[in-house]
């Protein structure tokens, strides 16, 4: 039986220009060994767009991924107040992000809307607090 396809979302203009930015970003990634390009674009509150793909080594456990490395972007320009993140994967459904990105952005926000989505148009709504319940943050300390 063929899959049914998911009923399409509606999207703002701005989170349609956050995919964008993302779908931009996963072409610059360095995936050499895994072939699987990832690209993230992260709204913090001023509005402003910091963006990462994954950076793959020789020496596999060096890579970082997509998230990170946008998180990185908008901590180092001073930003770490976050309104949401677009996430591009080839994949159908497009891929969530993966145990150690959610904890670094939990680290931040503990309720960040996100967009998961592929080239094929397909998005998915998805929340930090349900991809990462009850987690291991700064009050746990
Ligand atoms: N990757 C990301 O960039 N983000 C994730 O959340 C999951 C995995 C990258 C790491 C590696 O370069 C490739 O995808 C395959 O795991």
């Amino acid at each position: 039986m063929k899959a049914r396809a998911s009923k399409p979302i509606r999207l703002s203009r701005q989170e349609k220009e956050l995919i964008d930015r993302a779908a931009a970003a996963s072409k610059n990634a360095h995936a050499p060994y895994s072939r699987f390009k990832v690209g993230a674009a992260l709204q913090v509150e001023s509005g402003q767009v910091f963006v990462g793909c994954n950076v793959e080594n020789a020496s596999y456990g060096a890579t970082v991924c997509a998230e990170r490395n946008a998180v990185a972007q908008a901590v180092v320009n001073g930003h770490k107040k976050f309104k949401r993140i677009a996430i591009m994967t080839a994949t159908s459904p497009p891929a969530p992000p993966c145990g150690l990105c959610r904890q670094v952005l939990v680290e931040f926000c503990d309720e960040l809307p996100i967009l998961l989505a592929n080239p094929r148009g397909e998005v998915v709504r998805a929340k930090l607090s349900k991809l990462i319940p009850q987690p291991f943050c700064g009050k746990s300390l």
